[in-house]
């Protein structure tokens, strides 16, 4: 079959990247940062990223280039009909699994740049926030209807292949990203009182740093350059012979972080202007769809203009980093289909949308008609949310990290990275020293923290 490349390193660049960028940049990030000790748990995160994130990302890519297969085929050529070949497989539905849910909340971050852009959030008391949010996503029909129309522009994207879909709307939609990243944080930080954010968020305190932040920074930083199933992999079997494997990782890595650490600075000052106490709100939907709206209108209330320019700005963003993800995650399953089953782009691709639908509106429901249905005390969309956040996902970074460092070759392994031997490739023992030892060892801790295994640990 003949199979479609990247045309361009920059494309290959800001595709990645877009998968990476996405809402744990936005919604996770700060708030992690700002009540785990500020730049103390940012150092910490950057070392996570070097020592664990950059070896992982650097063999997802190396298993897609090597293969120029979707993820299922990469680790059943590599795996010599050996069991390992469930990885590739597994990450597939990882990635399927987790748009049914992502695909939601990019409605939801349209459905707020539409209240946004038509000024719904004047004059709301601070306290109406949260009753507006969940009668929003109680309603049965609006946020199912935005869902619908986010999984259709990732489904238009996708059909449309790699040179001319993904590449060509990552190429534009990330700059754009960008841009407004910029806009919003000069405008929050010349806020009155904006000192007092930015000393929150860069003061190490390194008194409140403990295990505990050290696996968060670890779970965070998994999560936020898209490890652990297929996304990287599938988008670097795109990636051409001359594509620099840990430069390419390198550079999203930097993009990534650096969006990450503006989102509090877009965050915070505005927080603080308020005289809200970050430490009272949780990260995730609350913080975004609950506090923000607020926090925005209230900061900016001396010039409505500003107001509806600042928060419709900030959901368009939300929403340009969840479609970029979403479609990482849709190419790591049509890939899959197109390529294992031998169908076109199209009918591939149109498969995926309409299971994506049909499991989508399932979890858009649970909070409303469906909020019934229960198990282990969630509803659907957090069974959806937690089992691929604490089973799938670090399963599968654990299980991709020991079979990069144990498995693979180490011969095929060095010249893939050195693209044939024409790159230096000094770090190369450090890499499979932290893929055989320290990543696997490190997301077992996360992992077993998750399910409260060092609770006794911590009175
Ligand atoms: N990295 C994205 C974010 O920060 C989310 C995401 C997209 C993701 N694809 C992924 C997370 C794959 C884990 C695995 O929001």
């Amino acid at each position: 079959m003949n199979r479609e490349n990247f045309g361009s390193k920059l494309g290959a660049i800001l595709a990645a990247a877009g998968s990476a960028v996405g809402l744990g940049n936005v919604w996770r990030f700060p708030i992690e940062t700002g009540q785990n000790g500020g730049a103390a748990f940012i150092i910490i995160y950057i070392m996570c990223i070097i020592t664990l994130g950059l070896p992982i990302m650097i063999s997802e890519f190396l298993i897609g280039r090597y293969t120029h297969s979707n993820t299922a085929g990469a680790y059943r050529i590599l795996s010599d009909g050996s069991p390992w070949k469930w990885v590739g497989r597994m990450g597939v539905f990882t990635g399927w699994f987790i748009l049914c849910y992502y695909a939601v909340v990019g409605g939801w971050t349209m459905h707020y740049t539409f209240l946004s852009l038509t000024n719904a959030f004047a004059g709301v008391p601070a306290t109406q926030f949260g009753q507006i949010f969940e009668d929003f996503t109680a309603n049965p029909w609006i946020p199912s209807l935005w869902f619908i129309l986010f999984i259709g522009i990732t489904h238009f994207i996708i059909t449309r292949g790699v040179q001319s879909g993904i590449e060509r709307f990552s190429k534009i939609m990330m700059p754009t990203l960008f841009i407004i990243t910029l806009l919003l944080t000069f405008c929050s930080l010349s806020l009155p009182g904006a000192a007092d954010g930015i000393e929150f968020l860069l003061k190490p305190d390194w008194s409140k740093v403990n295990s505990t932040v050290v696996l968060a920074a670890v779970g965070q930083a998994f999560y936020s350059l898209s490890l652990g199933m297929g996304c990287l992999c599938t988008y670097a079997s795109y990636f051409d012979e001359k594509t620099p494997l840990a430069k390419t990782a390198t550079h999203v890595a930097i993009i990534d972080t650096f969006i990450a650490v503006m989102a509090g600075f877009i965050i915070f000052p505005s927080m603080f202007n308020i005289g809200m106490n970050p430490n009272e709100v949780g990260a995730g939907a609350g913080l975004a769809f609950v506090s923000l709206p607020n926090v925005f209108q209230q900061a900016l209330s001396g010039s409505p203009l500003l107001a509806i320019l600042f928060s419709t700005l900030f959901y368009f963003l939300l929403f340009v980093a969840a479609l970029t993800s979403a479609m990482s995650l849709h190419e790591v399953a049509t890939a899959y289909i197109t390529e294992e089953f031998n169908l076109s782009r199209r009918k591939g691709t149109l498969i995926i949308t309409g299971t994506v639908l049909i499991l989508g509106l399932l979890c858009s429901l649970s909070f409303g008609p469906l909020s019934g249905i229960q198990l282990f005390g969630r509803n659907i969309f957090s069974l959806f949310d937690d089992f691929s956040g604490m089973v799938l996902l670090p399963l599968g970074g654990m299980l991709i990290s020991i079979f990069a460092g144990w498995r693979l070759d180490r011969q095929l392994y060095r010249n893939e990275i050195s693209n044939g031997g024409d790159l230096r490739t000094p770090y190369f023992k450090a890499l499979i020293f932290s893929l055989r030892y320290i990543a696997p060892l490190a997301i077992g801790l996360v992992f077993l923290d998750q399910q409260g295994a060092f609770n006794f640990l911590k009175h």
